[in-house]
């Protein structure tokens, strides 16, 4: 019989790709999500891709009634991948209360839950936001967690304290924290991929809207940073090679592989890339000629991270395997694909 895993968030980005590689690695999926920020036809093209219909709950993880009764009607469930969270550091610093519930009130709905219905394990999505800007890098799981820079990063921290003192209670839960860095690209299906609501907040959907047309210009925040052309450097993750480090880490808490309750990884390449040199290898990629300009620092923006995922590659097994310009052609796959559609 097939283990069935829940996805909170499962019709979003990274959770609609992460259903499919479940699907894809023999898992039976159960989505949770509001639609708050997706829609109920990515269900459609996860079957689409997969072949597989997951069983979707249109649900919010802050109604604790409805999860328990989703968990009783699903009995079985062996592990939750918890990616339903409000995510946009830009309106969360407006509205930091909203944040702070959703994001925190969810998560420990589940965690209270969970026991209940002995589900043991949870795999949960964290940020590379934790680390604000790191003193060195590569940046490793052992660098300190410095102050948030918005209530978004606060409810990511928060979180993982959370579930660092629940399991220290002894409750009998096993955790993977995965701290994503730059999730970027689109399934090469072309079926899934990021679709946001209103003005991208994201450098990427802002980047493809731009070379198709739908905004004017491409807006690179700041060149004058310490940084060799004086642009932000980021650590982009191809979001199918970081679906997969879900799958592995969904096989290690099954498989009870972990040496500590609670573990954390980076998931990154290893590889800082800056927007500009980011703009350059898209155009090199799909021969599209951007329209950007350059404008002031945007507050709160990191100068430079990226991962040493060092310890995700040896212990998990993992490794980001795509390449930046096979990642840039997918996202712009998508774009193309969303016009053909009439979507975007
Ligand atoms: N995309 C990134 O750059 C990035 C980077 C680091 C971490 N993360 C984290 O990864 C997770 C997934 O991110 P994403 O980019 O796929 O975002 P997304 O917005 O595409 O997906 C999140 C999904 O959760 C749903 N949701 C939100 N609140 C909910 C609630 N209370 N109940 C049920 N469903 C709810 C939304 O409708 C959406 O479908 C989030 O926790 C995010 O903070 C994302």
């Amino acid at each position: 019989m097939k283990e069935k895993i829940l996805v909170t968030g499962g019709t979003g980005y990274i959770g609609s790709h992460t259903v499919v590689e479940l699907q894809n690695n023999g898992y039976e999926v159960i989505i949770i999500d509001n639609l708050s920020n997706s829609s109920a036809d990515v269900v459609d093209n996860i079957e689409k891709v997969s072949g597989i219909r997951p069983a979707f709950e249109k649900l919010d993880c802050l109604d604790y009634e409805g999860l328990d009764a989703v968990f009783t009607k699903y009995k079985g469930i062996k592990a939750i991948i918890h990616f339903a969270a409000s995510k946009a550091v830009g309106e969360s610093v407006q509205k930091p209360l909203l944040y702070y519930r959703n994001n925190l009130v969810s998560l420990i709905n589940l965690l209270e839950l969970m026991p209940k219905h002995e589900i043991g394990g949870i795999v949960f999505s964290s940020s590379c936001t934790v680390y604000g800007q790191p003193d060195e890098l590569p940046v490793t799981e052992n660098a300190p967690i410095k102050t948030a820079e918005s209530p978004y990063g606060n409810t990511k921290q928060i979180n993982e304290e959370i579930i660092h003192d629940t399991v220290a209670s002894g409750s009998p839960i096993a955790a993977i924290l995965l701290r994503y860095f730059n999730p970027i690209g689109a399934h090469p299906s072309t079926l899934l991929g990021e679709l946001p609501n209103g003005v991208p907040q994201n450098l990427i959907p802002y980047l493809t809207q731009t070379a198709i047309g739908i905004r004017e210009k491409l807006s690179v925040f700041g060149d004058d940073y310490d940084t060799p052309d004086g642009s932000c450097i980021r650590d982009f993750i191809n979001v199918v090679d970081l679906a997969k480090a879900h799958v592995v880490a969904i096989n290690r808490i099954l498989n009870k592989k972990q040496k500590e309750k609670v573990e954390v990884f980076n998931i990154g390449t290893g590889c800082g890339l800056s927007v500009l040199e980011l703009i350059n290898a898209f155009e090199k990629a799909t021969g599209v000629k951007l329209n950007y300009q350059i404008v002031a620092r945007r507050s709160g923006d990191i100068e430079k991270v990226w991962a040493n995922p060092e310890f995700a590659n040896n212990e998990l097994g993992w490794k980001a395997e795509t390449s930046i310009e096979e990642t840039l052609r997918s996202a712009w796959n998508w774009q193309l694909k969303l016009r053909e559609r009439g979507i975007q």
